[in-house]
């Protein structure tokens, strides 16, 4: 992809990983891009249970600002309802460019595979599949049964493009920020924007 998205969709799911979630959303925020935010019923369990209760979905703005230093325009994201499958991003009409899951259970992963659109997230990701936009899909698992294994082929068949949470220790990672800003880097460099969360590999 070499176009840079103005406008992304953001789904957060209850699998492990939230600090790859909200500083994904701060460098998406931070170069610019206005953001479609949607967190499951567990994403929310998981965002507080790992980063505390500053970390609700309702007041990740002032989170993101806290911890990164982010300044927030009220317009840069809205926070839609994970059962309103009548937001605007539920439909291939919607301006928005490309989606993101991050971090994606297993669950969303299998509905995804499978085109199930059982709530926002799902849909959306359904949409990007269809109308050929980017859809960036970071699940996290381990061990992983065979059918999960099989979902990531049949997203990656479908055009999404597979992510594992796996950051990489080259870059001699010290605090879980710099774990988090690999993960981050990659996905935002994915989506054909410019990332200096981490430094490239020089050989
Ligand atoms: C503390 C905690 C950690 C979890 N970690 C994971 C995980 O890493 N990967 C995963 O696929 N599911 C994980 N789960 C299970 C999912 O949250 C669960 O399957 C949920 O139904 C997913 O729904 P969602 O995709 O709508 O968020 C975890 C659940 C809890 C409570």
């Amino acid at each position: 992809m070499s176009d840079k998205p103005s406008r992304v969709a953001l789904g957060i799911t209850g699998a492990s990983g939230a600090l790859y979630a909200v500083r994904t959303l701060a460098a998406l925020l931070a170069a610019g891009v206005r953001v479609d935010l949607v967190v499951s019923d567990f994403g929310r369990r998981l965002l507080t249970d790992e980063l505390g209760p500053d970390a609700a979905a309702d007041r990740l703005g002032s989170y993101l600002t806290a911890r990164y230093g982010v300044a927030i325009a009220p317009e840069a994201f809205v926070l839609h309802r994970n059962r309103d499958v009548g937001a605007e991003i539920a439909s291939g009409t919607s301006p928005c460019e490309a989606m993101v899951i991050v971090p994606c259970s297993m669950k969303t992963l299998a509905g995804v595979a499978h085109g199930l659109s059982r709530n926002l997230i799902e849909r959306a990701a359904d949409v990007a599949l269809k109308e050929r936009r980017p859809l960036i899909v970071v699940p996290r698992e381990t061990p992983m049964s065979l059918p999960q294994l099989r979902n990531m082929v049949l997203c990656a068949e479908a055009g999404a493009q597979l992510l594992p949470a796996m950051p990489a220790f080259y870059q001699r990672p010290a605090t879980l920020d710099d774990l988090a800003d690999f993960m981050a880097g990659k996905i935002v460099s994915c989506l054909g924007l410019d990332q200096e969360l981490f430094p490239a590999w020089t050989g």
